[in-house]
Order: C-alpha cells, then sequence, then structure tokens
C-alpha cells in the first residue's frame, strides 16, 4: 500500500466509526419510535420483507461498484516513472462487456420490480369484513379522527383528534383525506405514509400486532407548524377497545362543579366559534345544542371536538402530552384521568395552562386577532388566570 492510499484510509477511518456509532444510536430499543425498520404490524411487516432484500442487493452492487472503481483508480494510477507522452492503448468497445453490463442489472431491476410491484397490490388488498373503518381528516395543524363503528357509512359516531384508538389485531381501514393543504399521514411501525390531498380520498389499512402506542408524523410540508402536525396511534386489546367506543359514545355530561360551570360558560362564550363537545348544550339554556358544522373540504379554520378529552393523551396537535409520559401514568394508558387519583397524578397541568394562556407562544400558528376561515390555530384570547383556572376545571370534568 502506498502512503497516499493509508493517509486516506486513515484520514476516513474516524468518520467511518462515527458514522456506525450514529447509526447503532439511531437503532437503540425504545430510542426510535419512529423507525420503520422495526415493524409492529403485517403492513409494515410487507413493505420491511421487500426492504430488507432489496436494501441487500444494492449493498452488493455498491460495494462491487466502488471497489471495482477504486480497484482500476489505483491500480492504474500515474507512476512516477511513466512517460508521459506515451497513451496506453485506447480501448473502445467490448461487445460480451456491454452486453454483461446491460442484461445483469436488467435483471437485477427485473427482479427487484417483481417484488415491489407484488407488495403494492398485497398492501392495496381490500380491507377484512371485520375492519374498522375511520376517517382521517388532516388540517393545519392536527389530525381528526372519524369512526364509523355501525358500518353504515356514517363516519360521525365517534369524532375525536390527535389519538388514534385502535384495536390490536384486527385491521383499521383509513380514508385519507385533507380540509385545506397537502399533508401526509404516517406511523412507521403500522405501514408506509399516505398523502392527504383536498379533494381526494386516499385508502390505507394499519393493523397492530400488539396493544401500545405508535408514534408518526405529518411527512408532507404543510406550512408553519409541520413538524409540531405528529401523530399517535393507541391500539388497545379487544375488551379495551370496546370499552373505549362505548365510552366515547356516551353523550355530553354538563358539570354541576362550580368552577367547572364557570369554565363551561366561558367554553360556550370563547370557544365554540371553533370549537365543539358532541352534545353540548349552552350552560344557561339545556335545550340550546352546539350542533357539530359539516365537514368543509379546502378550509380548514375547525378545532378538534373535545368531548372526553381527558381519555387522550396528547393535545394541540399531539404536540403536547395531555397525560404524564411517567411510566406509571403511561401504564394507565387511555383510562389515566378516570379516577381522581390519576387524574390528579397524570394530567401535565402546566402545558395545558401554558396552552390556554397564550396558545401561539406554544405552537407556531397565524390565527388571526378573531377566528375567521383563514384562521389556523387557536387565538390567545387573554383570559385572565381565574377563568383559566376554571377552563381547566371544565376541560379535566370531559372524561
Ligand atoms: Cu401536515 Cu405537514
Amino acid at each position: 500500500m502506498t502512503r497516499g492510499v493509508r493517509g486516506g484510509i486513515r484520514a476516513l477511518a474516524p468518520l467511518a466509526v462515527g458514522l456506525v456509532l450514529l447509526l447503532s444510536g439511531c437503532a437503540g430499543e425504545g430510542k426510535a419510535p419512529q423507525t420503520t425498520l422495526k415493524p409492529k404490524g403485517p403492513q409494515a411487516e410487507t413493505i420491511n420483507h421487500l426492504i430488507n432484500p432489496v436494501f441487500m442487493v444494492a449493498g452488493v452492487v455498491f460495494v462491487a461498484i466502488l471497489g471495482g472503481a477504486l480497484f482500476v483508480a489505483l491500480k492504474f494510477r500515474a507512476k512516477d516513472d511513466d512517460d508521459f507522452d506515451e497513451f496506453p492503448d485506447q480501448v473502445h468497445g467490448n461487445f460480451k462487456l456491454e452486453i454483461g453490463w446491460t442484461i445483469l442489472p436488467a435483471v437485477v431491476l427485473l427482479i427487484v420490480g417483481i417484488f415491489s410491484v407484488a407488495a403494492i397490490f398485497n398492501l392495496a388488498q381490500k380491507p377484512k369484513e371485520d375492519a374498522i373503518h375511520v376517517e382521517v381528516y388532516g388540517q393545519q395543524w392536527w389530525w381528526e379522527y372519524r369512526y364509523d363503528i355501525n358500518g353504515d357509512g356514517d363516519y360521525t359516531d365517534i369524532i375525536t383528534a390527535n389519538d388514534l384508538v385502535i384495536p390490536a389485531g384486527r385491521q383499521v381501514s383509513l380514508k385519507i383525506k385533507s380540509r385545506d393543504v397537502i399533508h401526509s399521514w404516517w406511523a412507521p411501525a403500522l405501514n408506509g405514509k399516505k398523502d392527504a390531498v383536498p379533494g381526494r380520498t386516499h385508502p390505507l389499512t394499519i393493523q397492530a400486532d400488539a396493544p401500545g402506542e405508535y408514534i408518526g408524523q405529518c411527512t408532507e410540508f404543510c406550512g408553519l407548524s409541520h413538524a409540531e402536525m405528529r401523530i399517535k396511534v393507541v391500539a388497545l386489546d379487544a375488551d379495551g377497545f370496546t370499552s373505549w367506543v362505548d365510552h366515547q359514545e356516551s353523550g355530553f355530561q354538563a358539570p354541576t362543579d362550580e368552577a367547572a360551570v364557570a369554565g363551561w360558560t366561558t367554553f360556550a362564550s370563547q370557544c365554540t366559534s371553533c370549537h365543539r363537545l358532541t352534545g353540548m348544550t349552552e350552560p344557561t339554556d339545556p335545550s340550546k345544542v352546539f350542533e357539530y358544522p359539516e365537514v368543509v373540504n379546502q378550509v380548514s379554520g375547525e378545532a378538534p371536538n373535545l368531548l372526553h378529552l381527558m381519555s387522550r393523551t396528547t393535545f394541540a396537535g399531539a404536540k403536547f402530552n395531555l397525560r404524564k409520559d411517567t411510566p406509571e401514568c403511561v401504564a394507565l394508558g387511555q383510562d389515566w384521568a378516570q379516577t381522581d387519583d390519576g387524574l390528579k397524578t397524570c394530567l401535565n397541568r402546566n402545558a395545558l395552562e401554558a396552552w390556554l394562556r397564550n396558545p401561539p407562544a406554544e405552537k407556531a400558528m397565524h390565527p388571526g386577532d378573531t377566528p375567521s376561515p383563514e384562521s389556523r390555530g387557536m387565538p390567545n384570547f387573554n383570559l385572565t388566570e381565574a377563568q383559566i383556572d376554571d377552563l381547566v376545571a371544565f376541560l379535566t370534568g370531559l372524561k
């Protein structure tokens, strides 16, 4: 080995070591919840079964091509005793070689292509009979989930946001849509990404092998808070899912506690220009229900349904934890707030209060001075600390 080659290797060694450390850091258990390389469901498994062999083929090609190029460059490099006026033999065209390096890559691509197309068809299969059907609406900058539990085509049985709750071991058929710009829904452990395009419906089937929480992310740049438009899929066991559905289908419970009633009044006067609580009435007039608006495409200006807010684990486009992420609170699952003790211990109260105090300071949004169809995100209502306390009392009652 010449001094030049040895010098080059010495210079590159720290880089290679650093790269290996960096990549091994990515794969640490529990450290990379958004990795696509650890599938947790059959659809993601299908993709993984395609990625691994293709990556290996690509690796062999990479090493062979670069190794060959490096070998030729070193073997035929200019040497000190070369006569620079004399050219080596000029060769052009070698029939056998040219045929070989045309056919070989074509065969490799054909094989990869066959497996890719098979995987595409596999992933595009119609969902099974017992699948759960959910409409997914992307808008700046949160995801809404509308469930058709009865299978009658009516997607208003449950309207929720941020946490997509599904039964483990069962297919979930998502219809992905957008109310404003292009977003993309991606929970890497469960399937590939699917764009949410205004005016279109894109199907995506997911399934989680086991109960657990699977993190994802909007993956199409969609404006200011694209990076804060997060996804959380919560898979429950069969019984857990059934009781979750029963609980979600139960209606609005008017509060009786004094502070919560005050919060309800503030909510009805300030928050209902955007937010809804299915079945919520006017505090002073129990016959007046705030109707849920029709789904409007192309214009967002909407905000999450807050019915049963305390059965969610995140808020504000899943940017913040509503339930603290300590192990004992995570262990309580979706039921964390059902007991007074759980609510008291696990409510991420500081984050919720900060959000009510000044939302645009907590997440990049452009709400405008007053809510309008052009508004995106929650404005600062300049609430007093007393109003914030009352609102928290009201919201924490939405179990
Ligand atoms: Cu929505 Cu990026």
